[in-house]
């Protein structure tokens, strides 16, 4: 309810709790009870002194750059740090926000967090083949073959990897096993670990990724652990590169052939 009463402007969420301690707030007319009450905007009417408080449904976007050790995941019952304790109740702003897809947690880099639900499905939905961009860095130099199986495809357990683009950026030289090679890749699957396991697949491991680019999203100056709100733009094309408000219509998810989106289920596990 407090979470309510914020998006709606109303109060800040510990504000919105001492409206309700004070009696002011009512929900269908009642008195809610102490321990709070879940209002389905939907179809409840909340009041504050008598006036009716409009639900707010504007969805909110927030990129993060996300530091190692920081757990992709809503909620973790080990209480470790969450990617949401990076956005903290400012980012937050009452919106029950979860993150698009997922980085591993020895993964930094760029990830959208959302409360919009269509959105965040398609864009980790495969049919969609958003863009996955990461800088890896690479124990070893990949020889020119390597980097050509890693560009058409990878054997991996599962299924042959999709194409995907590879150049190498750095080579910091050494041994064999000294030597740093960057590679940008752009990967447009969401495989469990997929660039570490491309990597291993033609023989090297990864020393250290980052993600900069999430479709038409970019990391830009945003300093690891910190957080901004999308601009109206990026919304745009984001929404544009998954067919959603893209002239001429993209086809609704029914007729695509794909489920609804079930709002209270976390999106698919994809990177
Ligand atoms: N590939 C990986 O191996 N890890 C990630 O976090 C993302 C892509």
């Amino acid at each position: 309810m407090n979470r309510f009463l914020a998006r709606a402007g109303v109060a800040s969420r510990r504000a919105a709790d001492a409206l309700i301690a004070s009696g002011s707030v009512r929900v269908n007319g009642e008195l809610p009870p102490p321990s709070g009450v879940f209002v389905d905007p939907d179809k409840d009417t909340v009041t504050v002194d008598g006036r009716p408080v409009k639900a707010v449904t504007r969805h909110r976007y927030v990129v993060i750059n996300k530091p190692l050790g920081v757990i992709t995941t809503a909620r973790d019952e080990e209480a470790r740090t969450t990617v949401l304790d990076v956005v903290g109740d400012e980012g937050q702003a009452g919106h029950r926000l979860f993150p698009v897809g997922r980085l591993d947690a020895d993964t930094s880099g760029l990830l959208l967090l959302t409360d919009d639900g269509e959105l965040a499905f398609r864009l980790t939905h495969p049919r969609y083949k958003v863009a996955k961009e990461y800088i890896a860095t690479v124990i070893g130099n990949p020889t020119p073959t390597d980097l050509e199986t890693l560009r058409t495809g990878v054997k991996l357990e599962e299924g042959t990897t999709a194409p995907a683009e590879v150049e190498t950026l750095a080579v910091t030289p050494g041994s064999r096993d000294s030597s740093l090679a960057e590679l940008r890749i752009v990967i447009r699957e969401g495989r469990h670990r997929q660039v570490r396991r491309m990597v291993h697949g033609i023989g090297h491991k990864v020393h250290s990724l980052r993600r900069i680019g999430f479709g038409p999203l970019k990391i830009g100056r945003l300093k690891v652990g910190g957080w901004r709100l999308l601009g109206d733009a990026e919304v745009a094309a984001l929404r544009r590169a998954v067919g959603i408000d893209v002239k001429g219509g993209g086809p609704p998810l029914a007729t695509a052939g794909l489920a609804e989106p079930d709002p209270g289920a976390p999106p698919p596990d994809q990177k």
